[in-house]
């Protein structure tokens, strides 16, 4: 396996699907620090999204980081429903503490559904690889069960990282897009 096990710290508080919330804490791997989102990271993070090649499968366009702000101010925020959270990380690196991109997880009841995005100037050192892994890691260590990503049929280095993090394909399509299911 390449670089990048996961180092899941103060593992493992069973999550009761119908009450709790699931927080995101900090944790790592080799390379690099998964730290829960702040507003303060918009100004920087609007650089490291800046390029719409990032949006080719997905939809969407760059955001500004007035746009980025507001969008982080409503994630922290949570979608305020029991049994629902939103977690948000910001990817950093550990040799630079330099932001490089993010990783996300809906969670509802047990399942997590799961997205990564990194800036185009550090893509293809197996930064998302390693921070995908990581993150699946976590949340089964906090509880989750099921564990789903959506990847357009054509984005490979997405169904790269998903097969990596232990998704495998299904057959379904939902909206353009394969389910993929840990
Ligand atoms: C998806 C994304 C994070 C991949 O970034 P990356 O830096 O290339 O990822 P990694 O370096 O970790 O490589 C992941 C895997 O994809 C493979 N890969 C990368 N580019 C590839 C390509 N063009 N064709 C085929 N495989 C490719 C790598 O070889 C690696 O596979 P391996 O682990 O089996 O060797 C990046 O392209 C991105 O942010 N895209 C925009 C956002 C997006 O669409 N996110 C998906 C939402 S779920």
């Amino acid at each position: 396996m390449a670089s990048g096990g996961p180092a899941v710290e103060g593992a493992a508080e069973p999550l009761d699907a119908t009450v709790s919330k699931m927080i995101a804490t900090r944790f790592g791997t080799d390379r690099l620090a998964l730290l829960p989102l702040r507003v303060e990271y918009a100004e920087t993070m609007a650089k490291v999204l800046s390029d719409p090649v990032l949006y080719t499968f997905t939809g969407g366009e760059p955001p500004t980081a007035d746009e980025l702000s507001e969008r982080y101010r409503r994630q922290v925020a949570g979608p305020g429903r029991p049994g629902e959270s939103w977690l948000n990380w910001v990817i950093s690196t550990l040799q630079d503490d330099e932001l490089i991109g993010y990783v996300q997880a809906t969670v509802i009841g047990d399942e997590a559904e799961i997205a990564w995005v990194l800036g185009t100037a550090w893509q293809g050192r197996g930064y998302a690889r390693e921070a995908a892994i990581a993150l699946v890691a976590w949340l089964e260590a906090h509880g989750a069960r099921r564990v789903i990503a959506h990847v357009h049929p054509d984005h490979a280095a997405s169904a790269a990282i998903a097969a990596a993090a232990g998704l495998r394909r299904t057959d379904l399509l939902e909206d353009g897009e394969y389910l993929w299911v840990r």
